[in-house]
């Protein structure tokens, strides 16, 4: 793989979870794969007061926790950190942004850097405005002989109108091809694969489309509850949390029209028209084909477990949602009729993603025991955990007679290599620092999918409680079954991949 040019990550919020578990862990794994630049400085800076050793202590309890094999006197380990620095810093201090320029400038002569850098705001949503504003004012958004790339976490604004303030600030100091809409599915190696699978194959595309898809699941199911997250869920919730970004982006790689090549722009210009051809749901379409669920106390794996509302920092009577099942139509020619069902939640009995394609069935039934319906022939792509694809056909079980019995025929990663798979903030991290943005999204995708997801927030915000299901932790809301019965969830077919 290729090597980025010399360069600096700048980490902002770098005393918080993302960093230490995340970024950090992923750079050293690219330091270890020899990925990273032959010269490059990471300075972390945020509120808390703490001295580069003190930081880098703590990056290093985070590597060795993601790494439990390596050990603490592994000289690499040492190396990669001299090269890791921090700067206590107060975001929202204008004054402060000169002093950390000069840190900048500092740093970036001690080991004769040239002057680019990747800005990565692994912050509050709310600093999302006020760092671009502060790097502008101080001139360090700017430089004559490198390059400046700035990436931002999600939540990309909350609704269409955040999104487009954002954006229309972001581009006002940096160039659109330089801000990195980071989505870390994107980055997971299950999912890019999706693209190799349908572009690098003959066999699939004359059937990926209406008349041989009956219809499309994804699911994304978590055992997890909300954590010590219930102030950001309360304004968030499932929607806004998983759909609009995540799931909308599985589907985009499976639905997308082949690009005319291999390059970020041609393949973004795809994805964006997939957002664009959202069928926007009527307010009968609504209560008819989304489903909106929130967790009570229940049962996870022998544990009990508390209800949603009694989360730390959740309302009381909250009707946040943790959990949405949707029925999506796409309103273009390839996808016309063919429904793409998206599940999603917290506190469900299982941590799965995973996307099925449902074959239409034969028209006609030749043989005993054949599978009718469009449970017969799947592909199933299982994001995480166990990575795998399989794909689902009947076979004669062996013997006089025309007995038919479904059959799995699966590819499992883990036979490819036994290295574990790359998490997915090494790639996304390698590609801002290459300047390879095609795994990050663009500004017309998002808000083609605030402007789908706009409505629903607003329906669900008028309509308050109703229609709001609870369901048991450790199980799905019943009201899911009007979607698409029980025996033909994907959820329910967990005999196909073991
Ligand atoms: C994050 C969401 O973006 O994705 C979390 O904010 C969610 O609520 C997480 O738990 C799921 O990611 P993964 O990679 O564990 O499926």
């Amino acid at each position: 793989m290729e090597k980025a040019d010399a360069q600096m990550l700048l980490i902002f919020g770098a005393s918080g979870d993302l960093t230490t578990r995340k970024l950090i862990p992923a750079l050293y794994e690219l330091y270890v794969r020899n990925l990273l630049p032959e010269n490059f400085v990471i300075l972390g800076a945020a509120r808390t007061v703490l001295t580069d050793n003190e930081f880098r202590r703590k990056q290093c309890d985070g590597i060795l926790t993601s790494q439990k094999e390596l050990s603490a006197k592994d000289a690499r380990l040492s190396l990669f950190l001299k090269r890791v620095y921090y700067m206590g810093f107060d975001t929202q201090n204008t004054d402060e942004y000169e002093t950390l320029k000069n840190r900048v400038e500092e740093l970036q002569n001690l080991y004769s850097l040239p002057d680019s850098i990747v800005f990565y705001m692994a912050t509050p949503p709310e600093m999302y405005e006020v760092i671009p504003l502060g790097l502008q004012k101080c001139g360090l958004a700017y430089t004559s002989d490198g390059f400046r790339r700035i990436v931002v976490e999600k939540p990309f604004g909350t609704d269409i109108k955040s999104a487009k303030h954002l954006t229309r600030l972001l581009e006002s100091i940096f160039d659109e091809h330089d801000i990195y809409r980071i989505d870390h599915y994107l980055g997971k190696e299950t999912v890019q694969n999706i693209l190799v699978l349908r572009f690098s194959n003959g066999i699939f595309e004359p059937l990926w489309n209406r008349n041989y898809i009956d219809h499309v699941e994804i699911v994304s199911s978590e055992t997890l509850g909300i954590g010590n997250r219930g102030g950001y869920y309360e304004s968030s919730g499932a929607l806004r949390d998983m759909v609009q970004n995540h799931l909308l982006q599985l589907m985009a790689f499976i639905a997308m029209e082949p690009p005319v090549a291999f390059d970020p722009e041609s393949i973004r210009d795809e994805i964006a028209k997939v957002f664009k051809s959202l069928h926007h749901y009527t307010p009968e379409e609504m209560q008819e084909q989304i489903v909106r669920g929130q967790y009570t106390a229940g049962t996870i794996a022998g544990e009990s477990v508390q209800g949603y509302r009694d989360e730390k920092n959740v309302s009381g009577d909250s009707v946040r949602e943790t959990y949405v099942a949707m029925k999506i139509e796409l309103d273009n020619w390839r996808w016309a009729g063919t429904p793409f069902y998206i599940y999603t939640g917290k506190r469900l009995s299982e941590k799965k993603t995973e996307i099925i394609i449902h074959f239409k069935s034969t028209p006609q039934q030749l043989f005993v025991g054949q599978c009718s319906g469009s449970s017969c022939n799947q592909l199933i792509i299982r994001v995480q955990p166990n990575e795998s694809i399989a794909l689902r056909f009947g076979l004669k079980i062996p013997g006089s007679g025309f007995e038919v019995r479904q059959v799995s025929m699966d590819f499992l990663y883990s036979s490819l290599s036994d290295k574990k798979l790359p998490d997915a903030y090494e790639r996304l991290l390698l590609d801002v620092m290459l300047g390879d943005s095609t795994l990050y999204s663009r500004a017309d995708a998002q808000e083609a999918s605030w402007d789908f997801i706009d409505p629903i927030i607003k329906n669900w915000v008028k309509r308050g409680k109703d229609g709001l299901a609870f369901y048991a932790s450790g199980s799905d809301p019943e009201e899911v079954d009007r979607l698409m019965p029980h025996n033909k969830r994907c959820n329910r077919c967990n005999d196909i991949i073991k």
